[in-house]
């Protein structure tokens, strides 16, 4: 016996969005230096995740509509800062739109060309292994060159607001 048709309702956007807003993510920098110019790239994700760990691939997602992930991906290898409690200004800075949006941050650039954002709790080195369409995002598959960790409590953004861990009993 054949399963009943039973016809898939659409989801809307705004139902998608206010039911998502339970779900709280970590907020991760990703970032490259132009290799034509030298100026530098980036935009938040709240999509970075863990993959694989042989060989170690992260993931994350991006908007059709970004206009700074072309050009991170154009540079060849970028650096993924996972922010920290009190780096909402990072957050804010990278997530508007606009050219050198790390002008006003402090920064440096690691052994791989990348730029690291400091106060971050870890970075990760990494190179574009795979990026393929899912809906109205691409889903980005990354292999980490390098990962190195630093302090403190992570960044979480959660029903459009920012906060941090909170141990409970
Ligand atoms: C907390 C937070 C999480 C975000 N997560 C994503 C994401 O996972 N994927 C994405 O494409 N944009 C995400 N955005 C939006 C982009 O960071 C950013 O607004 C956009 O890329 C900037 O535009 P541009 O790429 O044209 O420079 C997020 C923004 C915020 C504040």
């Amino acid at each position: 016996m054949s399963a009943p048709a039973i016809a898939a309702r659409p989801i809307s956007p705004d139902t998608y969005r206010t039911v998502m807003r339970h779900l709280p993510t970590g907020v991760a920098a990703i970032c490259a230096t132009d290799p034509g110019n030298g100026t530098q790239h980036g935009m938040i994700v709240g999509t970075f995740a863990s993959l694989s760990m042989e060989p170690a691939l992260v993931t994350f997602s991006v908007m059709h509509s970004s206009t700074s992930w072309p050009k991170i991906a154009q540079a060849g290898r970028f650096a993924i800062s996972l922010l920290a409690e009190g780096q909402q200004q990072v957050c804010r800075a990278l997530s508007a739109k606009g050219e050198d949006k790390l002008r006003a941050l402090d920064w440096s650039e690691s052994g791989w060309g990348t730029p690291h954002i400091h106060g971050s709790l870890a970075w990760f080195d990494c190179r574009v292994e795979q990026q393929f369409t899912a809906g109205d995002h691409l889903v980005v598959i990354a292999s980490v060159l390098e990962m190195t960790s630093g302090e403190g409590a992570p960044l979480i953004f959660h029903g459009g607001r920012f906060g941090s861990f909170r141990e409970i009993a």
